[in-house]
């Protein structure tokens, strides 16, 4: 079974995909981590994200040991992985590591911005979840803090937007939902509701398949 969680950033497809996947037995991989080590690669080398050399050589040298290392989580991060993403052949060296992980027994829960579109098309079932900008900078804006980050809410809120714009807009796959996703928005949900009805739609998306 595959189930793939595209959205934009911060709008709780992270921790939705993560329970999802515990709920079901599956495997779980967050693809964002993958393009945020291949722009912290870029950092540490002392390049710029724009450097396409650079971050197609990080994206072919990718060390999935690294994937829980703090530094990816920062806001830095986060921008220079929204730029080195637009690369295709950054998206190319790793396309495959991510089909293989999801064709892997028993099955798993991709989060990302392209899953049910470009890395997974035949997915057994798709969610888009989104939430308003304002709600998604409050929750990246604690996040940060939480992490001991010094930011303001306003610098979030323009960093997600910019994020969000340059996701949607770049030729390589954009950031939009697949023609068959199911929309969930999470902007008025707790965890503990979005959850509740992720699960609603996977089992019946799931039913309505058997
Ligand atoms: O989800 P997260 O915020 O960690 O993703 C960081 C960046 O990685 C996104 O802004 C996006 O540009 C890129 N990304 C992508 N395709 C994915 C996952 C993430 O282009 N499947």
């Amino acid at each position: 079974m595959i189930i793939a969680m595209d959205g934009p950033a911060a709008s709780g497809k992270g921790t939705l995909a993560r329970a999802v996947a515990r709920h079901y037995g599956l495997n779980y991989l967050d693809t964002g981590s993958m393009y945020r080590m291949v722009a912290v690669g870029v950092l540490r080398a002392g390049g710029k994200p724009d450097d396409v050399q650079l971050a197609t050589h990080a994206a072919l040298t990718l060390d999935p040991s690294e994937y829980d290392d703090a530094d990816l989580r920062t806001a830095e991060a986060g921008a220079a992985a929204s730029i080195v993403a637009a690369f295709p052949t950054v998206r190319a060296a790793i396309l495959d590591a991510q089909r293989d992980f999801a064709l892997a027994p028993p099955g798993a829960v991709l989060d990302g911005r392209d899953i049910g579109t470009v890395v997974c098309p035949d997915a057994d079932v798709k969610l888009y979840v989104s939430a308003s900008s304002q709600v998604r900078a409050n929750r990246r804006h604690a996040e940060l803090l939480a992490r001991g980050e010094d930011i303001s809410f306003d610098q979030v809120h323009a960093d997600l937007v910019k994020r969000d714009a340059q996701d949607a807009n770049r030729k390589a796959s954009p950031l939009k939902p697949a023609e068959d996703a199911h929309l969930l928005d999470t902007s008025d949900l707790s965890i503990e509701t979005a959850f509740e009805c992720a699960i609603a739609i996977i089992d019946a998306a799931l039913n309505k398949k058997t």
